[in-house]
């Protein structure tokens, strides 16, 4: 089974790359592959209302949206991590995810996911909610902990010191690889 995990700080090796890194680490021990996905920064745009992606091309804009469609097309669980930028979700996150799952949102419909926050000190809460939303409207089951799936980080060095957020991720990860396991027994089932 393939998780994908999709950071969408600027930094590729900061905080939220090494929170993605533990996260694929426990679903690599768990016997999955994965593929960590860098959106990179830059001018981050909103969904237009074009329309162009109602004829199944992918999104108007050739960025990380349209790189993504083929890596969630063999996908079977996500992973969307976003640093804290003013109590919020960064811009990148919410541009991609609002832009990937309008354009491309049944190549992960029926797949589950969970989100991360990575954040110095305060916001976390609130960033998970603006990204759990995009599951939630694109029927994708969110896997679950034992807590908030938040890490208390300013940088990369910050992330394993927080080891009650390690622990929720480790088992939010473990949990949505249960999911996925019986969701794509059930997949085959029904094809079968
Ligand atoms: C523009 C900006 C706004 C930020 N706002 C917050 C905030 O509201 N709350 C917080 O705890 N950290 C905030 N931070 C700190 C980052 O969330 C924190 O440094 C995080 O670890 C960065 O992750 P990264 O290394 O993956 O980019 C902010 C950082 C930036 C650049």
């Amino acid at each position: 089974m393939k998780l994908l995990l999709i950071n969408t700080s600027p930094h590729a090796e900061g905080a939220t790359d090494r929170a993605l890194s533990i996260a694929a680490e426990e679903w690599n021990r768990l016997g999955g592959e994965s593929e960590i996905f860098f959106c990179k920064s830059g001018p981050t745009f909103s969904c237009i209302a074009c329309g162009l992606c109602k004829h199944g091309d992918g999104c108007f804009y050739q960025d990380a949206v349209n790189e993504l469609r083929p890596l969630c097309k063999t996908a079977d669980a996500f992973i969307f991590a976003s640093p804290v930028h003013y109590g919020g979700a960064s811009a990148t996150a919410k541009s991609v995810m609002g832009r990937l799952l309008r354009s491309s949102g049944d190549l992960l419909r029926k797949k589950p996911a969970f989100a991360v926050a990575i954040g110095r000190r305060a916001g976390h809460i609130g960033t998970l909610c603006e990204m759990e939303k995009f599951f939630a409207f694109n029927e994708m089951p969110i896997a679950t902990s034992n807590y908030f799936t938040i890490l208390r980080a300013g940088k990369r060095e910050d992330v394993d010191a927080d080891t009650e957020g390690v622990g929720a991720l480790k088992l939010a990860t473990k949990n949505l690889f249960w999911l996925a396991d019986l969701i794509t027994k059930d997949r085959n089932s029904a094809k079968g």
